[in-house]
């Protein structure tokens, strides 16, 4: 079956984030938003079926999770994790960033140190900040195109720090780790004793040239000294509904950390959630399939035509997901006239560097994951207002 990414539902109206909060965030609706990481598509027909035929029984009382989806996410583990695990291991999450702040609570008190590496997903420096934590952050290197850890860097700062929250694969680079990547990782933090939180989220999003390397399955180190975290919901459109799970092997660390859940009765999960997710994952590989390919085009597309019509603006090509973080450098505007100038004069909506850490100043985060109609107008909106 041909799936059909061309065709977008109107989004706007409906309580959605990306479409409706655009006055709260740029301060105008007159902007085309391309910012927050969720996609325009629909979300595929067999989860909404899903969902479709759980509503028939007309009943929505509290709901655990069934056996079927347990093994949906196992087989979804095993087949493109090489996880073979099992249930006892696992635990429902309403979200992930709410699964870091579970972490911290449970393994930190306010004032203990943070590790990050930035520029990263802004919740990962707002989080601990939030909650009295201190982040310590060290800064990524780019080399030939991708994001790599400056590992001296890294060992320096981890002396300290209790945890490590890890984007892997990489928000906004969309890098991959490789494997010799996240083991020094693994090195480092075990001999620091910083427990690692491996953020999985955008795993299924890894272009077919690439592998993503789950942070378990590098070492021993990593493996003993780890929480994952991982989600269908960046990759079958679903973020609305809670349905992430944490894999946490290590018996200590799951016992100290699934307490905390069950003590403060996170473990019931959403009914939908549910059966969505087992929908997702026993029926969705032919949809992820060409969903990557449609992906892949709209960055091939954006890079060609940038190179074409604006060939000052680039971005890192990413090996996973649908966000381009732009280098908007060669403009030389400071970061608040770059953001003036893209949301009033472009009329765009993207996602502001400087919140990703200092490293983000001249940059932008920009999201493909629309139709490719949308794609060439934010890009042409952004080529248009060039000095
Ligand atoms: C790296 C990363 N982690 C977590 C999330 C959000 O996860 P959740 O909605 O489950 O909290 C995102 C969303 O963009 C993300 O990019």
């Amino acid at each position: 079956m041909q799936y059909d990414f061309n065709t977008i539902p109107a989004r706007k109206g409906t309580f959605c984030v990306k479409h409706d909060m655009t006055r709260e965030v740029f301060g105008t609706e007159d902007l085309l938003p391309m910012w927050v990481a969720d996609m325009d598509f629909k979300t595929p027909d067999f989860i909404l079926d899903a969902i479709r035929k759980r509503c028939d029984h007309e009943v929505l009382g509290y709901t655990f999770a069934p056996d079927s989806y347990k093994m949906a996410v196992l087989n979804w583990f095993q087949k493109r994790y090489g996880i073979a695990t099992k249930w006892n291991k696992m635990h429902f999450i309403p979200g992930i960033v709410q699964g870091i702040a579970f972490v911290l609570q449970t393994f930190t008190v306010p004032g203990d140190k943070v590790l990050i590496t930035t520029p990263v997903y802004p919740p990962f420096i707002n989080v601990p900040h939030r909650t009295g934590r201190i982040f310590v952050s060290s800064p990524l290197k780019t080399v030939n195109g991708r994001f790599t850890f400056d590992f001296e860097d890294l060992e320096r700062k981890a002396q300290g720090c209790k945890v490590m929250i890890l984007s892997n694969p990489h928000n906004p680079g969309g890098t991959v780790w490789t494997k010799e990547e996240l083991s020094q990782v693994g090195d480092i933090c075990l001999k620091h004793k910083v427990l690692v939180i491996s953020d999985e989220i955008h795993a299924d999003l890894t272009y077919p040239e690439f592998h993503h390397t789950s942070f378990t399955t590098v070492s021993e180190a990593a493996l003993h000294n780890s929480i994952t975290f991982f989600a269908p919901s960046k990759t079958f459109n679903m973020a609305g509904l809670a349905s992430s799970v944490c894999y946490v092997p290590d018996e200590e660390i799951r016992k100290t950390f699934f307490g905390f859940l069950d003590h403060n009765e996170l473990s019931l999960g959403n009914i939908f959630g549910y059966y969505a997710a087992e929908a997702a994952f026993a029926h969705g590989e032919e949809w992820l399939q060409q969903l990557l390919e449609y992906l892949q085009g709209n960055i091939n597309a954006a890079e060609q035509f940038l190179k074409e019509n604006c060939p000052e603006i680039t971005f890192m090509r990413p090996q996973a997901s649908f966000l381009l973080w732009m280098d908007f450098r060669s403009w030389h505007l400071s970061q608040k006239d770059l953001e003036r100038k893209l949301i009033y004069d472009a009329k765009i909506g993207l996602n502001n560097g400087t919140d990703f850490g200092p490293e983000g100043e001249g940059f932008m985060r920009m999201n493909i994951g629309t139709n490719r109609e949308t794609v060439m107008e934010g890009l042409r909106r952004i080529c248009s207002v060039r000095s």
